[in-house]
Formats: C-alpha cells, sequence, structure tokens
C-alpha cells in the first residue's frame, strides 16, 4: 500500500517534470519542415495544406504527424484534396517517415519517384484512387520495413516486379484495379516472413498461377477479373489455411470433383469461370459465409446439408446441368 502510494507519488512527478521538456521536444525539426515546404510549393500550394505556414509548428499541421520524442516527421497523409501534380521528390528527404498515404487524388499524376526508396523506415505506403501511372517499380523492394504497400485504383502498367517477394514483414499486397499484364510471379511462392494477403484483381493478368504458391499457407486471395488459366487447387487442401479466396470472371479450367477444401475457407468466389465435374461433398463440412460458383460448368447434384442450402440460387446458377436445392430437383 504504502510503496504504490510513493510509486504514484514518483510517477506525477516524473510526469510534472517532463511536461515542459515534452513540448518543448515537440518544437518542428527545422530540416523536415523546410522538406513539407517544398512539397506544399511542387503541388502549387493548394488550398488542402493551408495549415503548412510558418507561423505555427510543423507538428501541428494537419496532414502530418511528428514523433512524441524526437518531434521527426513520421507520417504524411493527404486523402481527397485539391492536389494537382507528380509526386515531389522531396518525400524522400523526410529520413523518419514511417507512413506515407496519397489516397483518392484524382489529379495526382505521373510514376511513383524512385526517391521513396530513400525512405527505409517506411512500413505504410499507400498510392491508391490516384492517376499514377507507369509501372509498379521493383525498387520499391528496397524499402525492406513495408508492412502495407497499396498501389490499387490507379493506370499502373507493365508486369508485377517478382522483387516484391523479398518484403518479408508484409502482411498485405494491393495491386488491384489497375491495368497490369503478364503473369504472377513464381517468385511470389518464395515470401520468407509473413504470407501476405494478396490483391490483384480487376487486372490484365495472364497464365497459369504459379505452382510455388501453393507451398505457402496464404490467408486472403483475390485474383478475380483477371484473364488466369489453368488450376486453383494448390491453395486448397487440409493442410492449408486459406478463409477468403475469390477467382471470380478468369478462365480457369478444371475438375473440381476432387478437390478437397481446408476447414478455415470462409468465402470461395470462382462464379465466371470455366470449371467442370460436380461439386465436393466435403463443402458441407465447412462454416461458409459466402459462396458464388455460378456461371461455370458445374454438373451433378449440390450436395445437401452444412450451409450448403444457406445461399439463393444465384450462387449456383448458369452451370452446365447442376441441380438439388437452392435449385430445381435434379431430374
Ligand atoms: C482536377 O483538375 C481539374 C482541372 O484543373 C479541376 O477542374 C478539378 O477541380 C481538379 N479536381 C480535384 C479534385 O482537385
Ligand atoms: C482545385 O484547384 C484548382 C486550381 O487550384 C481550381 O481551379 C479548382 O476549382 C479546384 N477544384 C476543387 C474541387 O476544389
Ligand atoms: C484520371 O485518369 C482517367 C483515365 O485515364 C481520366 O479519364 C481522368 O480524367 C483522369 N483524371 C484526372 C483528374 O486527371
Ligand atoms: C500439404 O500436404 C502436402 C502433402 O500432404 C504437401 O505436399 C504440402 O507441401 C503441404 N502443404 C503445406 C502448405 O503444408
Ligand atoms: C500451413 O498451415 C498448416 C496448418 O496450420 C500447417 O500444418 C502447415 O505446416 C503450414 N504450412 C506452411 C508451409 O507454413
Ligand atoms: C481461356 O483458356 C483457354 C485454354 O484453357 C484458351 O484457349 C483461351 O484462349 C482462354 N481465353 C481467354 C479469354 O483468355
Ligand atoms: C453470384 O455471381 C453472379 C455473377 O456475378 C451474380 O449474378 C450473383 O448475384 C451472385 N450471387 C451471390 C449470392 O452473390
Ligand atoms: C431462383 O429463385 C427465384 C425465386 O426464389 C426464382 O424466381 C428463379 O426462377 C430461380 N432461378 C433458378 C435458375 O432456379
Amino acid at each position: 500500500m504504502k510503496k504504490s502510494l510513493f510509486t504514484t507519488t514518483i510517477s506525477l512527478l516524473i510526469i510534472f517534470v517532463s511536461l515542459p521538456i515534452l513540448s518543448y521536444s515537440q518544437t518542428c525539426n527545422k530540416d523536415d519542415e523546410k522538406v513539407l515546404f517544398q512539397i506544399k510549393k511542387a503541388f502549387g500550394n493548394p488550398y488542402h495544406l493551408a495549415s503548412w505556414q510558418k507561423t505555427l509548428d510543423c507538428c501541428q499541421w494537419y496532414n502530418v504527424e511528428c514523433d512524441q520524442n524526437t518531434s521527426r516527421i513520421i507520417s504524411l497523409t493527404i486523402f481527397q484534396g485539391n492536389i494537382s501534380g507528380q509526386i515531389p521528390k522531396q518525400v524522400g528527404d523526410l529520413p523518419f517517415l514511417k507512413t506515407l498515404v496519397l489516397r483518392k487524388l484524382t489529379n495526382l499524376t505521373g510514376e511513383i519517384p524512385i526517391a521513396i526508396t530513400k525512405l527505409t523506415h517506411l512500413t505504410m505506403l499507400r498510392l491508391s484512387w490516384t492517376n499514377l501511372s507507369g509501372s509498379v517499380p521493383s525498387f520499391l523492394s528496397q524499402l525492406t520495413n513495408l508492412n502495407f504497400l497499396d498501389l490499387s485504383f490507379n493506370d499502373l502498367t507493365g508486369s508485377i516486379p517478382p522483387e516484391l517477394a523479398t518484403l518479408k514483414n508484409l502482411n498485405a499486397l494491393h495491386l488491384d484495379r489497375n491495368k497490369l499484364t503478364g503473369v504472377i510471379p513464381d517468385s511470389f511462392g518464395t515470401f520468407t516472413g509473413n504470407v501476405p494477403d494478396l490483391y490483384l484483381s480487376h487486372n490484365q493478368l495472364t497464365g497459369t498461377i504459379p505452382k510455388s504458391l501453393g507451398y505457402l499457407n496464404f490467408t486472403t486471395i483475390d485474383f478475380s477479373r483477371n484473364q488466369l488459366t489453368g488450376d486453383i487447387s494448390i491453395f486448397f487442401g487440409l493442410n492449408k489455411t486459406i478463409q477468403i479466396a475469390d477467382f471470380s470472371r478468369n478462365n480457369f479450367t478444371f475438375d473440381i470433383t476432387k478437390m478437397v477444401f481446408p476447414e478455415s475457407l470462409t468465402s470461395l468466389d470462382f462464379n465466371h469461370n470455366k470449371v467442370f465435374g460436380s461439386l465436393p461433398t466435403t463443402l458441407t463440412g465447412l462454416s461458409l459465409q459466402y459462396l458464388n460458383v455460378s456461371y461455370n460448368r458445374l454438373c451433378g447434384q449440390i450436395p445437401q446439408g452444412g450451409d450448403l442450402q444457406k445461399f439463393d440460387n444465384t450462387s449456383y446458377f448458369h452451370n452446365r446441368c447442376l441441380c438439388g436445392s437452392p435449385l430445381a430437383t435434379c431430374a
């Protein structure tokens, strides 16, 4: 009792003594401030960055965040503002940046600048819903601390750089809604640390899924709306841990009859492909929240039981000769 009172007193004392020190250390770093002014200028001094003014400590500005101890800029987040032009190369001169988000900026154009590779502390890079063009640069693999990389909803072209598989800390990779072509790299079966959730939908990817991806335990895969061919069975099997799988609107052509689905699976969508055979009864053993196998070439009776009759007939319709509840009774 006595001791905890003593500890509390000491803690309070420390807080009071350190308060002025803390607020003192919040003073903006002059190098960072200078760089931010250069960025503001490069964007044409937009209204969105009106709080970026000399009269205000830069740790107080909107769209940025300082580290509490060092007062260095650690986050730059610009969302839905009237920003036009290219990403200024000066963003590379905020050496302590951990988060860089430029999102819903339709007038942001040009390519992803190589200066970004100077941001070695970066953990989150999100350049999405902009009009960025050019390729997905392989130099992004130099940002080894990245755990979240989102380049979705842009005009990016070219193929997916295999080097991205060297990012050991990646939890999620969003390259969806671009104009990417070519194949899914073989190297994506060799992520050595985390196995990231892969979002590659709404591109123009072709070819088969590399066998190497079968060696990893993915949790979420979204390859929908591409022109992928072949087989998706490598993601399934009893010893897999996949939960959400969307392969819809591709050109997958395989016999599903003998496929084994892991218990972890909660959402499966492969509508609009050329999958044939009959639905395996193991599907009745799963806790499915979503299922859509419509617009394929399936035949035979829909296995009865589990969650399979919970879905309406649009989960199953437009197949060759699939039958049984919730579709019409088999002949
Ligand atoms: C984008 O640029 C156009 C042309 O300069 C302008 O009319 C429009 O308001 C801008 N939009 C945004 C969201 O900044
Ligand atoms: C964006 O800024 C441009 C020029 O700075 C201006 O002409 C335009 O009206 C602005 N658009 C919006 C949506 O604020
Ligand atoms: C963004 O790109 C699209 C397609 O290229 C184009 O239609 C649109 O006008 C562009 N928007 C801006 C603000 O540049
Ligand atoms: C699953 O088991 C098969 C054979 O039983 C094996 O070849 C495969 O490597 C295993 N996959 C994983 C992800 O453990
Ligand atoms: C995938 O997960 C299963 C089940 O947790 C495990 O048995 C298997 O070893 C894992 N495989 C890999 C390659 O991590
Ligand atoms: C679909 O795959 C088949 C081979 O399985 C191929 O002949 C056909 O050209 C592909 N179609 C498209 C639209 O990619
Ligand atoms: C399944 O996909 C088809 C084709 O996109 C769609 O028409 C249908 O509504 C979907 N069903 C469900 C339950 O989402
Ligand atoms: C699907 O169900 C609706 C009503 O529940 C029915 O009107 C429709 O004919 C059914 N379609 C098929 C293909 O079974």
